[in-house]
């Protein structure tokens, strides 16, 4: 019979934020797949799971590169899903780790798009986990929404246009691989008025993580790729809506034409 394949959500880093399902599924497959950039690399997800692997766990690195040059990449994402079939169509149990949640930008995504291509037959099952953006929105204290906040998730390699016309839509808005390209970030944050509004959060709840407000002092830091920066609206909703109630809103005024 063929193996089950599932998309396991590890969480941001810290080992007691994995799930009771992704441990239940962990100590019961034959073989843990997890992405690395280059071959020998170490891996955060592998790191994030290891204590809980049983010893005779089969552990498969598969490189996926980090690069734009997409036309390289997809044969290399294809071999990978291939093998990962190969082991399925042996009967084995398959769960391939991603560091948060597999169904927000993760390389899982490609493997499963590719391994639907290759092994249609195949029952996949997904395991959320913990997104690094629900554990920086704790570790800031800054809600990914609030009321009706409007919320916008967007890569911060996006084209300067686009992040200003985000950050001067969105009441809350969070900007992932943010590392690279934390200088632009910044200034654009100070030219629109909301850098007092930011925080950046690096390898959020692991060992080695970096939480501040202090964003200029990271300008030039060479950071981790695992970098957020999250931009939110100052605290006091509650208040707001208090305030406005006081003032009275012109609709919520009771309307003598109807009521007589
Ligand atoms: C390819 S996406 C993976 C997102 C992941 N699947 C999730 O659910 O959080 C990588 C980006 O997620 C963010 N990220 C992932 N883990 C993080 C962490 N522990 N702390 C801060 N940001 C993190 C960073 O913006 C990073 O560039």
């Amino acid at each position: 019979m063929t193996g089950r394949f599932y998309g396991l959500g590890v969480g941001p880093g810290a080992p007691d934020l994995l799930t009771l399902r992704a441990h239940r599924v962990l100590t019961r497959v034959p073989v843990v797949v997890y992405p690395a950039c280059k071959p020998g690399a170490s891996s955060y997800a592998w790191r994030i799971v290891r204590e809980f692997v049983p010893g005779g766990t089969r552990r498969l690195a598969q490189v996926f590169p980090m690069s734009r040059d997409w036309a390289s990449l997809i044969p290399v994402w294809r071999q990978n899903a291939e093998e990962i079939a190969q082991e399925l169509r042996a009967g084995h149990d398959v769960a391939f780790i991603t560091e948060g949640d597999p169904m927000l930008f993760s390389t899982f995504l490609h493997v499963w798009e590719l391994l639907r291509e290759v092994a249609p037959e195949v029952e996949v099952e997904i395991v959320p986990g913990v997104s690094s953006m629900c554990a920086a929105a704790g570790l800031t204290g800054i809600p990914l929404g609030q009321g009706d906040q409007r919320v916008a998730l967007i890569p911060a390699t996006w084209h300067e246009d686009d992040l200003t016309d985000a950050l001067q839509r969105w009441d809350v808005v969070v900007l992932m691989k943010v590392a690279r390209v934390l200088p632009k970030v910044i200034d654009l944050l100070r030219s629109l008025g909301r850098l007092e509004q930011a925080a950046l959060v690096s390898r959020g709840s692991a060992e080695q993580q970096l939480v501040t407000r202090d964003l200029e002092r990271y300008r030039d830091r060479r950071l981790n790729y695992l970098t957020t920066v999250l931009v939110g609206r100052p605290l006091g909703f509650v208040e707001s809506l208090l305030a406005e109630s006081a003032a009275g809103e012109p609709e919520d005024e009771p309307n003598d034409k109807e009521t007589t």
